[in-house]
């Protein structure tokens, strides 16, 4: 099986140390990623994306990838700035405040007055809104109720491109059609597992993440939308390393390690639910490319159906499936033919 150019259109990749080690696993088989700018402190000027770029590139060494840049979203932002940084970035990332991983800096209240000058100047100059679409309401049910906002900001600003990310709910999957400007990244974990896979057992923490997974029929339909390849939907992994003693914790961070096995994981799910090769390509690069307007590095991977023992941990993150079978391999890519 072969893909061209897989896009990753929601990747954390940490800063440091962290960033070194676990760069390639996306880099190695993704032609480019958008990169989320929840660092401490957030990436939110000029010379923190343009130094952030650069530290990724370094990390990345000899791959070919492109890092679509995010800063982190401020109502403050005004035209002039937008316009100063618009060249350095692809979207900009909001997050309400406190919700996530170091999200502490985010928005609170959604007063479309109040986002009115910075929303309607990304608008003017077609810069994407990425957004964390969660309230902070009961856990279950912060996405659903996230989906009004999604409204008024899709109302309020027809010609913004939003993107609503990882999403996890049938209430997100059918707000998708009901405005032009909404679209949506959908992650491995979350067509994969429900809440039972996190908690109705022993707990798993290196399943817990934001969004938490939710019911199976929250699952059903998003995979129908992924596996239809719906023209609004692309593929983002959401993949969010934390050390190993961060999650083996009594309080446990919030994300889910999947970068190393995106892609051979999804052509299990495809070949599984008998989808086509086409849309497993639309949904991994296709639609992304045609959402944001990106050409991506002409990247080949060749998967092949052989089992693959997922590795315990990669330098010290313990990924989806660790210690596992998975029944698909990366045979090779274009640039390098040793992606573990
Ligand atoms: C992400 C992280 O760790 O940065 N965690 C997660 O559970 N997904 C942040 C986020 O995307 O919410
Ligand atoms: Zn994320």
């Amino acid at each position: 099986m072969q893909l061209t150019a897989p896009l990753d259109m929601h990747l954390h990749l940490r800063d440091g140390e962290m960033l070194e080690n676990i760069a390639k696993s996306s880099a190695c088989t993704f032609s480019g990623a958008i990169i989320m700018p929840n660092l401490v402190p957030p990436v939110s000027t000029k010379e923190d994306v343009i130094a952030y770029k650069q530290r990724i590139m370094a990390a990345v060494g000899e791959e070919n990838f492109t890092p679509y840049m995010t800063i982190f979203f401020k109502p403050s932002y005004d035209k002039a700035f937008l316009e100063s940084i618009k060249d350095e970035i692809t979207a900009i990332k909001l997050y309400p405040a406190g919700i996530t991983t170091n999200s502490e800096g985010g928005v609170s209240g959604f007063d479309v007055e109040e986002l009115r000058p910075a929303l309607t100047a990304m608008s003017q100059l077609n810069i994407p809104l990425c957004v964390h679409g969660e309230t902070n309401g009961f856990v279950m049910d912060r996405e659903a109720e996230f989906v009004s906002i999604y409204e008024r900001l899709a109302t309020a600003f027809p010609k913004l491109k939003i993107i609503m990310e990882h999403i996890t709910t049938k209430e997100s999957v059918a707000v998708l059609d009901r405005f032009e400007n909404l679209y949506a990244t959908i992650t491995l974990h979350h067509l994969l597992i429900t809440l039972d896979d996190v908690a109705g057992g022993m707990l798993k923490p290196h399943l817990f993440c934001k969004p938490i997974a939710k019911r199976p029929e929250d699952r059903s339909a998003l995979l129908k939308v992924a596996l239809e390849a719906h023209p609004k939907v692309m593929f983002g992994s959401d993949s969010a390393p934390h050390p190993r003693h961060a999650k083996e914790a009594c309080g446990c961070a919030a994300g889910v390690f999947t970068a190393p096995i995106a892609l051979q994981v999804l052509a299990e799910l495809f070949a599984k639910e008998n989808a086509s090769i086409e849309n497993l390509q639309a949904f991994i690069s296709g639609n992304a490319q045609s959402i944001y307007a990106v050409t991506p590095p002409n990247k080949t991977v060749i998967l092949e159906k052989k089992p693959f023992t997922v590795p315990s941990d990669y330098n010290g993150v313990v990924p989806m499936f660790a210690d596992e079978e998975i029944a698909y391999s990366i045979k090779k890519t274009r640039i390098t033919n040793d992606c573990k």
